[in-house]
């Protein structure tokens, strides 16, 4: 009863607000009218708005109270084969409760027992392919393909493969909450630039899929580049989005198409996704552009887009793997000087090497990879406790909040870089 009574009040403090904001709106709509248009689109426009703010601060709130904390059982409700070598998972909690929504781009922590390795566990992340909804959440995995380094096969260990192989109908996984940094704020409505290279995709398609369910008006374009048809997923998905929503702009472009693949029906443009081909497509450079895709193609875009003007502050992105953007290296990494202004060295102790920090990377993690040294990661940036390692000696500085904080004596090297040298158990 009391709950009920909370729960009434809220609602009303937030159609309250909303009806602030409005009056607000409407006012500032109307001083522009003479400029806009007539006065019923303005009125849409506001309805419209009002009602998206009033749905968002509601799943902010449910985001917030059911938020899980460590791992959570889910199952397998529905896999869809997308073709393209990707494979889409529909999961719902097992315990049967409410399904907390998320932020579009936000990925999903996953702890799974690969059959050959019955001693430890292993974590990978996946964004999040659909927008939030009561009935499931979707992740779409691309099977990873075999190392080029033969000496490196070993597809036992691989999750993606797992996963397509092994992951049926009804199988039960361990699930962290959606968590990640690189979403859409669904409560803005300024014009944005979404971009998904090959499996890349994902976190931009939720970003998509939301907006079209939030009735926003907000001008999206889309561009998603893959080699050809047979990498293209969802293709009717896409042409219902371009057909159905006035304010989506979807640009499909192949890199490579082969014969049967039509242009003007499967792909609009032969060439790969660049910033060349925004100049050409967009009507002009001020957008928020949000991007995935494979690391050259991610330092390109980013390279290019700081170069036509677009501010740092309107690029967003993520990296599956190590990221090489130099955004991240410039913005995140430490001096390559103690305070004192003394070198500092980072040992690897278990591989025998010693390395200098020299604050080009963005993070030990990146400093082991780039010297051949084996650190396990998963989200690679501070969620899932994958990349913790002891720390025998020194000392380390966060260059962003760890979700979870390790134990004294370790740390996230996803997220840390030396604060002098330093001796990890690595
Ligand atoms: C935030 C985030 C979001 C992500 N979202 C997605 C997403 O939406 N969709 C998606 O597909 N991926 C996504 N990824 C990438 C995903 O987490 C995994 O990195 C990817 O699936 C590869 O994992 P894997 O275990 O198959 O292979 P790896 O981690 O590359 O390899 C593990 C081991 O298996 C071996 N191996 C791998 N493949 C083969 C093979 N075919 N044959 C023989 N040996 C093999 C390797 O040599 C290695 O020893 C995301 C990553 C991050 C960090
Ligand atoms: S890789 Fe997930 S916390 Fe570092």
């Amino acid at each position: 009863m009391v709950d009920n009574i909370v729960e009434i009040a809220s609602i009303l403090v937030l159609l309250l607000i909303a009806s602030y904001v409005g009056t607000l709106v409407l006012g500032n709509l109307r001083l522009a009218r003479a400029a806009t248009g007539g006065v019923e689109a303005e009125r849409k426009l506001l309805d419209v708005r009002v009602a998206g703010l009033v749905q968002q601060q509601l799943l902010e709130r449910e985001r917030v109270e059911s938020k899980w904390n460590g791992f959570r059982k889910f199952e397998v409700w529905k896999k869809i084969e997308e073709g393209g070598g990707i494979c889409s998972f529909y999961l719902r909690p097992h315990d049967k409760k409410k399904l907390p929504p998320f932020h579009p781009g936000q990925y999903l922590t996953f702890r799974l027992q690969l059959p050959n390795d019955k001693q430890a566990t292993t974590i990978r992340c996946y964004s999040l392919s659909d927008s939030a909804n009561q009935e499931f959440y979707r992740v779409s995995i691309k099977r990873n393909p075999p190392p080029r380094d033969a000496a490196k096969a070993n597809l036992a260990a691989s999750v993606s493969n797992f996963f397509h192989d092994q992951i049926n109908f009804g199988a039960i996984l361990d699930v962290k909450a959606p968590a990640g940094g690189f979403w859409l704020d669904l409560t803005h409505h300024t014009p944005i630039v979404l971009i998904g290279g090959g499996v890349g995709v994902t976190p931009v398609l939720s970003m998509l899929n939301a907006v079209a369910a939030s009735h926003s008006t907000r001008e999206v374009w889309f561009f998603y580049g893959v080699r050809n048809k047979a990498e293209h997923i969802m293709r009717e998905h896409f042409a219902m989005m371009e057909r159905e929503y006035p304010n989506f702009h979807i640009n499909i472009c192949y890199s490579e198409p082969t014969k049967d693949c039509v242009a003007g029906v499967d792909y609009q443009h032969a060439e790969r996704v660049s910033v060349e081909l925004f100049k050409k497509v967009l009507p002009s450079n001020n957008y928020h552009f949000y991007l995935c895709g494979p690391p050259p193609m991610m330092t390109s875009l980013y390279e290019d887009l700081t170069a036509w003007g677009v501010p740092e502050e309107a690029v967003h992105f993520e990296a599956f793997g190590p990221a090489t953007i130099k955004k991240v290296a410039a913005q995140q990494a430490a001096p390559a000087t103690t305070e004192a202004g003394a070198a500092i060295s980072v040992t690897f102790a278990t591989s025998g090497k010693v390395v200098p920090w020299d604050g080009k990377v963005a993070s030990l993690l990146e400093l082991a990879e780039s010297n051949g040294v084996s650190i396990a990661s998963g989200c690679r940036a501070g969620n899932c406790g994958t990349c913790v390692t002891a720390i025998k000696s020194g000392d380390v500085r966060y260059i962003r909040e760890p979700g979870e904080k390790p134990e004294a004596g370790s740390c996230l090297t996803c997220i840390s870089v030396p604060k002098v040298d330093l001796v990890l158990n690595a």
